[in-house]
C-alpha cells in the first residue's frame, strides 16, 4: 500500500516534497548544532517563562458586581429575538458579563482578550446604560444608531471574534431585527423626551 500510494504522489510531486524535505533537514542540523544540549536549558526557560506569565493579574477582568438597575436591559425592553442577536454578537465585549473563553484565561491571550474588552467597554459598555452610553436620551439615541451602524458594515463583532465565535456571524436578517429594534427604541426616547423635557438630564 504504502509503496502504490508512495507511486502516485512521486509521479508529480517528487522533486519538491524532496526539496522540502531537505530544508527541512537541514534546518534541523543546523539547529541541533547551534544548541547541542542547550535545546533543554531553552526549553526549560520557555517553559518556567511561560508559567510565570500565568501568574501576572488580568487588568480589568474583574469588574465590579453586576448592577441590574444600571443596565441596558432594565431601561429598554428588549425581545426575546433581539436579546438573542445581542447576546451571541455583542455582549461578550460591550457588558460586564463577559464570558470568558478557556484560552482566555492563558496568557499571553488573556492581556490581548482584556485589552479589547477593556477598550470595548470604553466605548460602550450596555451594563452602564444610566452611568455611560445611554446617561442623556441623546447619548442613548447615538448609541444605538451606532450600534446598527457597526454591525450593518460589518466593522462590529470584531473579525477576530468571529473567527473564534462562529455563533457571533450575523445574517442579514439578523442585523435588521436589531436595527429595527434600535429604531423604536429611538422614536420611544424621543417621545419620552418630549413628554418630560429635561428628564434623564444629568
Ligand atoms: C471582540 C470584542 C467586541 C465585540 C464582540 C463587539 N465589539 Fe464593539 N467594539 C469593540 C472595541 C474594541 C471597540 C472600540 C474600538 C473601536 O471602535 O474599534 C468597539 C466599539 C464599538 C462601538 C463604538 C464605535 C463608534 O463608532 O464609536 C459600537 C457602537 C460598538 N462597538 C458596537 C458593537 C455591537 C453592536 C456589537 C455586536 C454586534 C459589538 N460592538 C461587538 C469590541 C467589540
Amino acid at each position: 500500500m504504502k509503496k502504490i500510494l508512495g507511486g502516485v504522489k512521486g509521479r508529480g510531486a517528487a522533486a519538491p516534497d524532496g526539496e522540502k524535505q531537505a530544508a527541512i533537514l537541514a534546518t534541523g542540523s543546523v539547529l541541533r548544532s547551534f544548541l547541542g544540549e542547550r535545546w533543554k536549558m531553552f526549553g526549560g526557560i520557555f517553559l518556567t517563562a511561560g508559567l510565570i506569565v500565568q501568574l501576572i493579574p488580568v487588568p480589568g477582568e474583574n469588574v465590579s458586581a453586576a448592577a441590574p438597575e444600571r443596565s441596558m436591559e432594565t431601561h429598554l425592553p428588549m425581545p426575546e429575538p433581539v436579546k438573542t442577536v445581542f447576546d451571541k454578537a455583542c455582549r461578550d465585549c460591550h457588558t460586564n458579563g463577559t464570558v470568558w473563553p478557556w484560552y482566555g484565561r492563558v496568557a499571553p491571550m488573556s492581556w490581548m482578550l482584556a485589552h479589547d474588552v477593556n477598550r470595548a467597554r470604553a466605548a460602550v459598555n450596555f451594563s452602564e446604560w444610566t452611568t455611560q452610553s445611554g446617561r442623556t436620551p441623546a447619548k442613548a439615541i447615538a448609541t444605538l444608531a451606532a450600534a446598527c451602524a457597526n454591525m450593518q458594515s460589518g466593522r462590529m463583532p470584531l473579525k477576530g471574534y468571529q473567527l473564534m465565535h462562529p455563533e457571533s456571524r450575523l445574517s442579514a436578517n439578523e442585523i435588521g431585527i436589531f436595527c429595527e429594534w434600535t429604531k423604536e427604541q429611538t422614536k420611544a426616547l424621543i417621545l419620552a423626551k418630549r413628554r418630560s423635557p429635561g428628564a434623564g438630564q444629568p
